[in-house]
């Protein structure tokens, strides 16, 4: 066998059996311990040598991660690998990409930097791209992002009636106007004020004309859920009925999924880059597409 060897993270293992598979490798597998003291032990249990190694790490949550990952990377690399890869579905700190107040630190930039040394190439699924329009501007390895705008409207397509697909903030329109044109609906794009971590104020346009519609509310990621309680609230407000309420990665901080299930939504579906009982939409087959071309197998 000589094809890559596909390393999973823990909590990442059902991912990397179906993407060893895709890629025509294998799993590698590895001994992770944590000491009393905290500090990680970890050993390759498959050799790793002449080969591709691909490793599985979804990132939410990064800072215990990132230090077992950084060890498994450099152990490869150390054991002999011929190129090693990080597919991380979600990845981390992605949002401070500035110095929004004097003394930050750009953290976008720093995770960047470190990622760029551990790796040869990294996929990742619709990084939270703001400020920067491209990975390449923080990365220095060949960073892919996938976009799966059109599995989203895909499952839009199928599950929902009268579909309206609706913004809850400028940033999301990158995302609105593809998964609008995969769902065959139109769209609508609101203002979003941010007072603070747990503090969302939107003014949604008029639904005029939309009025019969079901909202679904798409956004890439759901963190408080704030952003999406606020706006449906505001669509409730214009006698809506209950929207769809979809993101791409369902990072839900502590308490957010159950404030958002109680806040008047009909449904809330994730895709699997974190694993979540939200869970409804499997983009696997997107990732596998991005690695095969990184390993050159097309
Ligand atoms: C913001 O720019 C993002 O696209 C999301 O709208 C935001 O991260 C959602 O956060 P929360 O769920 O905490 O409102």
């Amino acid at each position: 066998m000589t094809g890559a060897l596909v390393f999973a993270l823990p909590g990442n293992e059902a991912f990397a059996d179906r993407l060893a598979l895709a890629v025509n490798g294998e799993r590698g597998h590895l001994t992770l311990h944590d000491f009393p003291d905290g500090e990680s032990f970890v050993r390759v249990d498959t050799s790793p040598a002449g080969r591709d190694a691909v490793l599985v790490a979804t990132l939410k949550s990064p800072n215990p991660k990132f230090l077992p990952l950084a060890f498994l990377a450099d152990a490869l690399r150390d054991l002999g690998a011929k190129r090693i890869g990080i597919v991380a579905p979600y990845l981390a700190y992605m949002r401070q990409d500035k110095r929004f107040h004097d003394g930050e630190a750009i953290t976008s930039h720093s995770f960047a930097a470190l990622i760029s040394r551990l790796a040869d190439w990294m996929v990742t699924v619709d990084p939270h791209l703001h400020r920067i329009t491209s990975l390449r501007e923080l990365y220095s390895i060949p960073a892919t992002a996938i976009h799966v705008a059109s599995e989203l409207g895909s499952w839009i397509a199928t599950h929902v009636q009268s579909p309206l697909i609706v913004g809850p903030d400028e940033e999301s329109r990158q995302w609105v106007e593809g998964i609008a044109a995969a769902a065959g609906a139109p769209y609508i794009v609101s203002t979003k004020t941010r007072l603070g971590d747990a503090q969302v104020i939107e003014s949604t346009p008029e639904l005029g004309d939309h009025r019969a519609c079901t909202p679904v509310l798409v956004d890439d990621i759901i963190s408080t859920g704030r952003t999406m309680i606020a706006a449906i609230q505001h669509l409730r407000a214009q006698g809506s009925v209950a929207p769809v309420c979809m993101a791409v990665h369902a990072v839900f901080a502590d308490g957010a999924y159950a404030a958002l299930t109680a806040a008047g939504v009909s449904q809330i579906v994730t895709t699997n880059t974190i694993a979540h009982p939200s869970n409804r939409i499997d983009i696997e087959p997107a990732v596998a597409r991005g690695v095969r071309s990184e390993l050159g197998i097309g």
